[in-house]
């Protein structure tokens, strides 16, 4: 072939595709899809419930029914979030985003911001079944901030391959829904600044569970012997749609397995004992904590009591690692990036945790631009250091005890009990979010006991 017109064929089709990347760039600019259906595109999750009655009674009891109307969402999003883009317009795409995954319908439909929960409008069905069971792909590789496609129409999708008929609807399967991108398309989060500020279907990938095929579905979504539908058949490996997490005290309980052993079993007044905790991660497919980690605190606190009753903390030794102190309980300020949507001047914050001294946290601090700890996810600009417990992994600590002269002799009970906080207290008081959203719960307990001799 001629080489100038093997040179020119060979540019144009770079040219075509570089056209063709950047269009698909733009395709996946998440403000594409906003405002461009209507509510009435979508069923209603009652309408589903004529002959769907167990996923949607299950489904409603989940907090993927609540992801508009619950109160710690509907008090961030007003009083924080698009409080935050009314000072800073800059902010508004996010904020707006904030309904791609909350209310997906409300962003599709353009019903932004859309009206508080107590008007009843259609934004509350929150993650409705419409909003999964319409999505037919997810955009690129990596499930982001909504990249979910999703197209109204009669064909609902799922994964069941079969015979099935429906006199209601169309039935596509796709393997989208048993895989996992499906979840990650909103528990995967990039904030405005390029930080993942939530990542749990990326720590699943990253983990065991991935390699065992062990889905999110398994776990949250668990399978047994039940109809799908009024009229239709029983499946040995029905769907459950409970969709139960972090907001089922069950589900929590017992995620980390703990136990606590001394170096010496007899000692006296005046000297150490070294005890070690060993914490493993036998339940999560992902971290824990995870998701919303800018709210969540879990916490190891170990104390011993002597024969007369006295109680003595013990402050976990340190490891030396680079932004331990984040993860040590004290008593310092953070948070005060949320004096600008609150509109106070030099906000001075809130205590950054309100656990007892010492204790070990297990986490992921959140900064602001201005390297401040914060709470607001959209605000995030960098990320310290990643002190959270793997999928199967274990930490151990250790705690250095030097025994007081006044102890009583005898039975000295050592004690290691881990506790969840949904939102650390501070903030969850300062904004007046309802008590069930801070109260403490025990994660896992164990004790064991030394001889103290006079
Ligand atoms: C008039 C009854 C009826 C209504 C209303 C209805 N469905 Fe169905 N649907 C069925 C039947 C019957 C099946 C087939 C069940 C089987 O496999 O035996 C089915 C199957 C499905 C499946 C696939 C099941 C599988 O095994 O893969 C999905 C997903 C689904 N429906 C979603 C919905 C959604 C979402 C709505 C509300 C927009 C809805 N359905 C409304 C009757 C109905
Ligand atoms: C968060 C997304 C999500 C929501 C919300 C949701 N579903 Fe599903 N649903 C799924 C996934 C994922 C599967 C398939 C799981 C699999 O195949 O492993 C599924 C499966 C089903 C099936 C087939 C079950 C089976 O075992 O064959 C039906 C029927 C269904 N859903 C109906 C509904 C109805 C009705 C609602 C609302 C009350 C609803 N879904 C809400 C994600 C969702
Ligand atoms: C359209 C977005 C969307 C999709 C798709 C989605 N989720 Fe969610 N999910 C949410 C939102 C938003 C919440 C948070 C509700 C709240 O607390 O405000 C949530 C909550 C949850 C919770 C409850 C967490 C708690 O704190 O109790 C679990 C569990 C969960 N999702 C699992 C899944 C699984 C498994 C899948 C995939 C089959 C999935 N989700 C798909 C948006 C989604
Ligand atoms: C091996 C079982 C297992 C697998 C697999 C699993 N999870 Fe979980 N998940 C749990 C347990 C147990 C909890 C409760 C403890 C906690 O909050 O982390 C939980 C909690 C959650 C929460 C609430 C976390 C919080 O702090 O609010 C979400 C959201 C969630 N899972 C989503 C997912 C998604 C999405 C996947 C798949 C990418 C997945 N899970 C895979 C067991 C599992
Ligand atoms: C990419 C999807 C996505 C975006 C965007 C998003 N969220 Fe969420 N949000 C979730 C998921 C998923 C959860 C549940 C995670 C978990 O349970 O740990 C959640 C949890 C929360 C919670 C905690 C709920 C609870 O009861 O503990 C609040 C509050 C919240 N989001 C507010 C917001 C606000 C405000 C914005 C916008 C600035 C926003 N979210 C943007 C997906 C998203």
């Amino acid at each position: 072939m001629n080489k100038a017109l093997s040179i020119i064929i060979f540019s144009t089709l770079i040219l075509l595709t570089l056209f063709a990347f950047s269009f698909k760039l733009h395709g996946e600019d998440e403000g594409d899809k906003k405002g461009t259906l209507k509510y009435k595109d979508f069923q209603t999750p009652e309408y589903c419930q004529g002959c769907h009655n167990d996923f949607y009674q299950q489904w409603s009891q989940a907090m993927m029914s609540q992801a508009y109307t619950h109160h710690w969402d509907e008090i961030e999003y007003f009083k924080l979030a698009v409080a935050h883009a009314e000072v800073k317009p800059e902010l508004k795409d996010a904020v707006d985003g904030c309904n791609g995954c909350h209310t997906p319908m409300a962003y599709l439909a353009g019903d932004l911001t859309p009206p508080r929960p107590e008007e009843g409008s259609r934004a509350n069905e929150s993650v409705s079944c419409e909003v999964c069971h319409l999505i037919k792909g997810i955009e690129g590789d990596t499930a982001y901030n909504f990249n979910w496609i999703i197209e109204p129409g009669q064909t609902k999708y799922s994964s069941r391959k079969g015979e099935m008929e429906s006199p209601n609807h169309k039935i596509v399967a796709t393997d989208l829904y048993s895989g996992t991108k499906i979840c990650g398309s909103c528990h995967n989060e990039k904030s405005p600044f390029g930080v993942w500020v939530k990542s749990t279907q990326l720590e699943w990938e990253e983990g065991p569970y991935a390699d065992a095929d062990v889905t999110c579905q398994e776990c949250h979504m668990p399978d047994t012997e039940m109809k799908t539908a009024k009229m239709g058949t029983t499946y040995p490996d029905s769907r459950t749609h409970l969709f139960n997490g972090a907001h089922d005290p069950g589900k929590v309980r017992g995620t980390i397995e703990l136990r606590i052993q001394p170096d010496i079993r007899e000692t006296v007044p005046g000297e150490v004992v070294v005890l070690t905790v060993t914490a493993f991660n036998q339940k999560t497919g992902h971290k824990f904590p995870t998701g919303s980690v800018e709210d969540r605190i879990v916490w190891l606190h170990v104390e011993a009591e002597d024969e007369a009753g006295n109680i003595y903390h013990i402050p976990v030794d340190k490891k030396g690692f680079e932004g331990e102190e984040y993860t040590i309980a004290s008593d310092v300020l953070a948070y005060q990036d949320m004096g600008v949507p609150l509109g106070i001047e030099n906000f001075e914050g809130v205590r950054r945790e309100d656990v007892p001294i010492g204790d070990r946290i297990f986490r992921i601090p959140y900064f602001d631009p201005e390297g401040r700890m914060t709470i607001m996810q959209w605000n995030t600009a960098s990320l310290g250091v990643d002190y959270r417990i793997g999928p199967r992994e274990t930490k151990t600590e250790t705690y250095t005890f030097e025994l007081p002269f006044e102890i009583e002799p005898g039975k000295l009970k050592v004690k290691a009990e881990m506790y969840y906080r949904l939102l650390v207290k501070p903030v969850g008081e300062y904004l007046e979010v309802p008590e069930e959203e801070y109260q403490e719960q025990l994660v896992n307990n164990h004790s064991t006991e030394i001889t103290v001799y006079p």
